[in-house]
């Protein structure tokens, strides 16, 4: 199964994608995870990706595509895979046709989650992961279990994103609404957008997202 998941920062693309990949035994792909290893590990792109992360705007379609390309021809993605952030302007979305159909695949389903800017800035703000096995919690929405201990793996070290702050948010809210909120009716003309309620509970999103996979044609996902 060949998913989507659309939706501005802080929708619950990476918490729902999580829950997704281990239903369906299908990999998460996240670019902005893939972008923060760039930065971390200091390569060409981490310089060129690192600033613009921070400031709230988009990385350039060429290093998102080439990086796309390369990333759903590793062996894991044999089953399908979820996108997590990709893609995120029409170009981007026109290419990624362009990849599937040059693969003889195609997606199942571009799933929107849709989630009101007052909350979305309140999720961001309050979110933080853990360093060692990156399990996301929230303060106030998915705390600890026990303070300062990881739930997953009882690591002690979490850490909180460079583009989290407050100011940055509102960047990065600015570039979904002129940016990649064009994708929708892109989608919806191929007959594959559903929107989800993104503002329910996080179990309550997942029944939703699942409702939706349950009504695909059965042949899709196999
Ligand atoms: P990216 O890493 O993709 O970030 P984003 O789209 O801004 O989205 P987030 O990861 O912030 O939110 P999310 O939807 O995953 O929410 P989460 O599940 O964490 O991109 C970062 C940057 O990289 C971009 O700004 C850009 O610069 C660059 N980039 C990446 N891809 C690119 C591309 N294709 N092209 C160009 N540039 C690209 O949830 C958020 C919080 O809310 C968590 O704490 C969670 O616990 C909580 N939460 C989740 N669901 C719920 C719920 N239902 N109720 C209550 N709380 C909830
Ligand atoms: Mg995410």
């Amino acid at each position: 199964m060949r998913l989507i998941l659309l939706g501005p920062p802080g929708a619950g693309k990476g918490t729902q994608a999580k829950r997704l990949e281990g239903r369906f035994a299908i990999v998460q792909i996240s670019t902005g995870d893939m972008l923060r290893a760039e930065v971390a590990a200091g390569s060409a792109i981490g310089r060129e990706a690192k600033a613009i992360m921070e400031s709230g705007q988009l990385v350039s379609d060429d290093i998102l595509i080439r990086m796309l390309g390369g990333r759903i021809d590793r062996p894991d993605c044999a089953r399908g895979f979820i996108l997590d952030g990709f893609p995120r302007t029409v170009p981007q979305a026109v290419a990624l046709d362009r990849l599937l159909a040059g693969r003889h695949q195609r997606l199942d389903a571009v799933i929107e989650l849709r989630v009101d800017a007052p909350a979305l800035v309140e999720r961001i703000a309050g979110r933080f992961t853990c360093a060692k096995c990156g399990a996301g919690y929230h303060d106030t929405f998915k705390p600890l279990r026990v303070a300062g201990t990881c739930d997953v793996c009882g690591s002690h070290d979490f850490v909180r994103r460079a583009d989290d702050s407050r100011e940055t948010v509102q960047a990065r809210l600015e570039a979904y609404a002129r940016q990649t909120a064009p994708i929708l009716p892109f989608y919806a003309a191929q007959g594959l957008l559903h929107t989800v309620d993104g503002m329910a509970e996080i179990d309550a999103v997942t029944t939703e997202i699942m409702a939706v996979l349950d009504g695909l044609p059965a042949a899709t996902t196999a």
